[in-house]
């Protein structure tokens, strides 16, 4: 346990360093090759992805923030009164502020994120505005099974927020396994507040991913910096070329990192052989359809409650809840 200056006590449960030698060299071995997508994140991947929120192309920060001013008061009355709020890496609480504002009786608030920076001030700048609400952040991954704090007040139910579409991620049937477990971690009478990006035109889905500032091109390429510095690769920036393509049949947005020639690749003791055109897969970004993604949830054990969307249906928060 640690105590931050406002006197807000941190869970740490961080896990060990991850190993991303070990991850890139067994993703670029496997055909197709990929690197994993959760080593975007460095402060320098973080800052690009900040930027990407902002991109007149990126609809997708904007339109979910844009439903929970229109809507906010609405979730927190379907969520109810005396609850626990859970939220899962719920960032900087742009988003959590505007459902914790709404909510009736909150008896906690516990974020979940991997950071622990950013927990932590974000968890402090939420106490001085909320003095009355006990915080209990907790440092973990919650991909992974965890337990959650006990609160000094016991709750009548508890509610996970998890926004941004980052279960846009798992392919269906890892986000299928995440949600089992996410309903068992709420218990009964519990809730889920989720944000999903829905599925839309190839045209509007590309240059979200294809910005024409490039941002998205410095964040994808960016995993290769961290790479060449974290752990020793050599790949040379002028080679590669970011790409992002709408697989409609997959209902997937896929970031592809370009060789643009035949080329080598160091890593470790490992040599990659690239041909010109071949491909790296960074990350996927499922889309979903408000039908297909009621029957996810409910495959996982949640009932389905109620779901907010955009004029343009561009993207939806769905309230599932448990018996
Ligand atoms: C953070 C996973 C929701 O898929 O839109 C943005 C990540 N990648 N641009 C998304 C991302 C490229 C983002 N998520």
């Amino acid at each position: 346990m640690t105590i931050s200056p406002s006197g807000v006590t941190l869970l740490d449960l961080e896990p060990d360093a991850d190993d991303f030698l070990a991850q890139a060299v067994a993703g670029l071995a496997g055909k197709p090759r990929t690197l994993p997508s959760k080593f975007f994140y460095d402060e320098r991947g973080s800052d690009l992805f900040q930027k990407i929120c902002e991109l007149p192309e990126y609809y997708v920060t904007r339109t979910e923030r844009k439903i929970l001013e229109r809507y906010g008061a609405e979730m927190a009355e379907s969520i109810g009164e005396n609850a626990e709020l859970v939220g899962f890496g719920t960032g900087a609480g742009v988003k959590t502020r505007m459902l914790l504002g709404h909510l009736r009786k909150p008896i906690a608030y516990v974020p979940v994120d991997i950071s622990k920076q950013h927990l932590t001030e974000s968890a402090d700048a939420l106490s001085r505005e909320m003095p009355d609400l006990e915080i209990l952040p907790v440092c973990a991954d919650y991909l992974q099974p965890f337990e959650l704090p006990t609160p000094s007040i016991k709750p009548d139910h508890v509610a996970v927020y998890f926004p941004g579409s980052t279960i846009g991620n798992m392919k269906p049937e890892t986000a299928k396994q995440f949600l089992e477990r996410v309903c068992s971690l709420c218990g009964r009478s519990g809730g889920l507040i989720i944000g999903v990006d829905l599925q839309k035109s190839k045209e509007v889905l590309e240059s979200a991913y294809n910005d024409s500032a490039g941002v998205t091109a410095e964040f994808n390429r960016n995993l290769l910096v961290r790479a060449n510095r974290e752990i020793g690769a050599d790949f040379d920036l002028t080679n590669w070329r970011h790409r992002a393509i709408y697989n409609r049949a997959a209902s997937r947005i896929e970031m592809h990192l370009i060789s643009e020639r035949d080329q080598i690749v160091h890593l470790g003791d490992h040599e990659f052989a690239f041909a010109a055109g071949e491909k790296i897969i960074t990350e996927f970004s499922y889309k979903h359809t408000i039908e297909g993604f009621r029957a996810l949830a409910g495959s996982a054990g949640f009932h389905f409650a109620r779901a907010w969307t955009d004029p343009e249906k561009l993207f939806a928060v769905f309230h599932f809840t448990t018996l």
